[in-house]
């Protein structure tokens, strides 16, 4: 078994994007005041505060690009969001490393500035509205599991034929879940009242990560969207879910938990 650290659920991203998002609105609000007023100390505000604006976007784009490699789910719909609002909050930022550059100019064209800087700001409206429905509906950055969930649980194997042990027979407790990455695959070990059971994190609605879920009585429920499955067969027992999900075999001996391919 590798040992690698977890990256599940942490807030940081959601909480350093706070600071770009006032410095560069208020680097466009003091232009324009700049601009109306002709009060040059404005301006010069407005310069400084483009400065740490950029530097907190590339500073505030370090955990969303762990966040969107190790936390969002993957093939899910939070992937391609998330993919859009790196998109769009990269293309703000150029705009306003553009808008800054021109103003170092000896005669800066202030409209030209004030024009990509308003391009800047809508695209950060975009980006925020992205980014909250990724923290809100896909819930990155939060942990949405229920109190008697038990410690977030995770580890990494090589992808083999052979039998894998994936956990002490006294790991888990009752409900308790924890996430194997195997190689590429993302399977789910959890404890039932009948014993150990694995089955794919992958929900077949969305994509959502189900070991992130609430198992109880043998069911887990996804966090996104609500669809339960039965963790013994993989069946769908409530929707919006309709394919039902992948389970492993496992064997227990010597105290310990073996997934078997
Ligand atoms: S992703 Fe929608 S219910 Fe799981």
């Amino acid at each position: 078994m590798k040992s690698k650290a977890s990256f599940k659920s942490h807030p940081v991203h959601p909480i350093l994007v706070s600071f770009p998002i006032a410095f560069l609105i208020g680097t466009f609000v003091s232009d324009m005041i700049a601009d109306i007023s002709g009060n040059n100390s404005f301006w010069n505000t407005g310069y400084y505060l483009v400065i740490a604006g950029i530097i907190m976007g590339l500073i505030a784009a370090i955990p969303g690009l762990i966040d969107y490699l190790f936390t969002v789910p993957p093939k899910s719909s939070a992937k391609k969001r998330g993919l859009k609002h790196a998109l769009v909050n990269v293309s703000h930022l150029i705009l306003f490393f553009i808008a800054f550059l021109i103003r170092r100019n000896d005669n800066p064209n202030t409209t030209l500035i004030l024009i990509l800087e308003a391009a800047g700001v809508i695209l950060i409206f975009v980006a925020g509205w992205l980014g909250g429905t990724l923290v809100y509906r896909n819930q990155i950055g939060v942990d949405p599991r229920y109190a008697e969930a038990g410690k977030w649980k995770e580890a990494y194997f090589e992808e083999t034929k052979e039998k894998i042990k994936v956990a002490d027979k006294d790991e888990l407790k009752l409900n308790q879940m924890k996430l194997l990455h195997v190689g590429s695959k993302r399977i789910v070990l959890g404890k039932t009242e009948k014993g150990y059971v694995a089955f794919d994190d992958h929900c077949t609605h969305k994509g959502g990560s189900l070991a992130g879920g609430a198992m109880i009585c043998s069911t887990v429920q996804c966090p996104w969207h609500g669809s339960q499955f039965d963790v013994n067969n993989g069946q769908v027992k409530a929707g919006p879910a309709k394919e039902n999900i992948h389970t492993y075999p496992l064997t227990e001996s010597e105290g310990n938990v073996y997934l078997q391919f």
